[in-house]
């Protein structure tokens, strides 16, 4: 499974890409808002910390005003993946970008028939909202298992990207459901490493390490 991690705050990025972890960066009009910086100078900084997809959203409505948009964000640097709604405008510009060979993300994704129209718009990645179907009592995991199984009956390429994840859990069961890619959030990345036994662990191997009174340099 693919990690990305869903922000615009780069020195978060920069820690992240250190661990050899990261494959990857989303971001989205809201987080470019809360970087509070100039977008295309936060998304040059971004791709060049990471060697992966960055995707970079555009904002028009109309398939040829996001071309227009999309043809600026790729001239920033060769890893740009654009990220489209999922409309039906959208959905051209995918085709039009996937058939220039640009990758792309349709975002937005909150069910598996909008998931089968991105798959034959050929987009490159597909993200499924979970968390924001959680938050209506939808069981965004549901919609996870239901692309998997539509994309394995028909051998699409499109990898399913689980976004608007808010737990460790989520990470865990996108992983056992078969999602390709978890974009998450910074602090439920760095998470993911944390367990109570391996602290107390450590800390009694450390202690009789101690009392050894050895060094292994
Ligand atoms: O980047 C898209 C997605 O991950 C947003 O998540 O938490 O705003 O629903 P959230």
């Amino acid at each position: 499974m693919k990690f990305f991690v869903d922000t615009a705050d780069t020195a978060e990025i920069k820690e992240l890409a250190a661990t050899g972890l990261l494959d990857g960066v989303t971001t989205n009009p809201s987080l470019i808002m809360k970087a509070g910086r100039p977008m295309k100078e936060v998304i040059a900084e971004i791709c060049d910390l990471v060697d992966g997809p960055v995707s970079a959203e555009v904002v028009a409505m109309e398939k040829d005003a996001m071309l227009a948009e999309a043809r600026e964000l790729t001239a920033i640097a060769n890893n740009i993946c654009i990220k489209l709604p999922l409309t039906l405008e959208g959905l051209k510009a995918c085709r039009v970008l996937s058939d220039q060979g640009t990758q792309t993300n349709v975002t937005l994704c909150f069910s598996a028939n909008q998931a089968l129209l991105a798959a034959k718009a050929g987009a490159t990645f597909i993200s499924p909202f979970i968390g924001r179907l959680d938050d209506i009592h939808i069981d965004g995991l549901d919609l996870i298992s239901d692309i998997r199984q539509i994309y394995d009956n028909y051998m699409f390429e499109t990898e399913i990207l689980a976004a608007s994840i808010r737990t460790a859990n989520h990470v865990k069961d996108c992983a056992l459901l078969g999602a390709d890619v978890a974009t998450i959030p910074p602090a439920t990345l760095k998470a993911l490493v944390k367990h109570p036994l391996t602290e107390k662990g450590l800390e009694s191997f450390m202690a009789d390490w101690a009392k050894t009174g050895q060094s292994i340099i």
